[in-house]
């Protein structure tokens, strides 16, 4: 499928005002994002925010579809939150992981995952064990085969690393996780938006993402995938009267859905948005959109190999649409200010 890239282009009113290169730290919304988040808060300024939750509740509902649409999940195995790494730690911290039970992790691992890996380490006495990469900077597959023992109660993945144009292959470690029988938990932050992803492929149990980066929905969204039949396992670390409604006076009951990992309230202009961000992808084709976005970086890769002075910092053997470089004598963060580019 091909990309209309003029209609793409018109649909988002950011371009007109900047040549914007950080999709991986925060996307530009498209126009559908922008009216139903906008729609939704002024229905709440005209009607009330409880009203109008009650007035778009098909729309609202229809978020776990999208986003399930988007992954190849059921509605019932997400939960919607904040942001990724809310959703991250819903499932790290409902692991119960003993002293001396080890975690397989990655190298390229997102900081707010690892100081989660610490803080377990401490005060549970879990151990962290990292799998090395190999000569490209991807992860070593056979290391991580062999690290495994009886010990291994989860292997975590940071699929797209922030920066490095790294894929890490996060299919054939869920191979690995199910021949083994191992809880695995990816970080797809960085790969929702830009390439297909299917849990059912990637042989994840748990997967948490955001909103705002290749997705290009708004700030202040993200979600979790939970497979269906780890549900019930799960207890979450914390929970309220949504997650697990009180039905007696010393009773609750966890939800038997995703969404005992949420709680009561939530900001329903942005999930309307996160949900108009889902379908825009979808229709465009994540396919098409990962071949247009993976052709740009490989022309900008090309262009930086020319350029005097620039080194290209990415690593792994199947690289993404985040480009890594600095240019010699300048400080990385100059450099970001010097491509901070205004068309007026
Ligand atoms: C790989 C990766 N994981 C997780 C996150 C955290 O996402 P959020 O800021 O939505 O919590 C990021 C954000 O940059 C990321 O790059």
């Amino acid at each position: 499928m091909s990309l209309d890239i003029k209609k793409i282009r018109a649909d988002t009113p950011g371009v007109a005002d900047v040549v914007h290169l950080a999709a991986a730290g925060s996307g530009l919304m498209p126009q559908p994002v922008i009216d139903a988040i906008v729609d939704h808060t002024l229905l709440e300024a005209h009607v009330g925010g409880y009203e109008a939750q009650a007035l778009r509740i098909d729309q609202l509902d229809g978020v776990y579809d999208n986003v399930a649409g988007l992954i190849g999940a059921e509605r019932k195995e997400i939960a919607l939150l904040e942001n990724a790494t809310a959703a991250w730690c819903q499932i790290f911290y409902a692991l119960p992981l003993k002293p001396k039970d080890r975690i397989l992790i990655c190298e390229a691992e997102y900081a707010a995952n690892y100081v989660a890996y610490l803080h377990r380490a401490k005060r549970d006495g879990i151990v962290i064990d990292v799998v090395p990469n190999d000569k490209t900077g991807t992860l070593d597959l056979d290391a991580m085969e062999k690290m495994i023992d009886h010990r291994v109660r989860l292997i975590a993945l940071t699929w797209v690393p922030t920066n490095g144009g790294l894929v890490n292959p996060a299919a054939a470690v869920g191979e690995i996780a199910r021949r083994h029988a191992i809880p695995y938990l990816l970080d797809g932050c960085q790969a929702i938006g830009q390439m297909p992803v299917d849990v059912a492929a990637l042989g994840c149990d748990f997967m948490s993402a955001t909103g705002r980066k290749f997705l290009r929905g708004p700030r202040g969204t993200g979600f979790l995938f939970i497979r269906k039949n780890r549900i019930e396992m799960l207890e979450p670390a914390m929970i309220d009267h949504f997650a697990a409604p009180w039905v007696s006076t010393d009773q609750y009951q966890l939800r038997d859905d995703a969404r005992r990992f949420e709680n009561w309230e939530n900001s329903y202009a942005l999930r309307a948005g996160l949900g108009a961000a889902a379908t825009y992808a979808t229709e465009i084709g994540l396919q098409a959109i990962k071949d247009r976005a993976r052709g740009l970086a490989d022309g900008l890769r090309d262009q930086l190999a020319d350029l005097p002075g620039a080194q290209l910092r990415d690593v792994g053997s199947e690289r993404c649409a985040i480009v890594s470089f600095t240019l010699d004598g300048l400080d990385p963060g100059k450099t970001v200010e010097k491509g901070v580019t205004r068309m007026s």
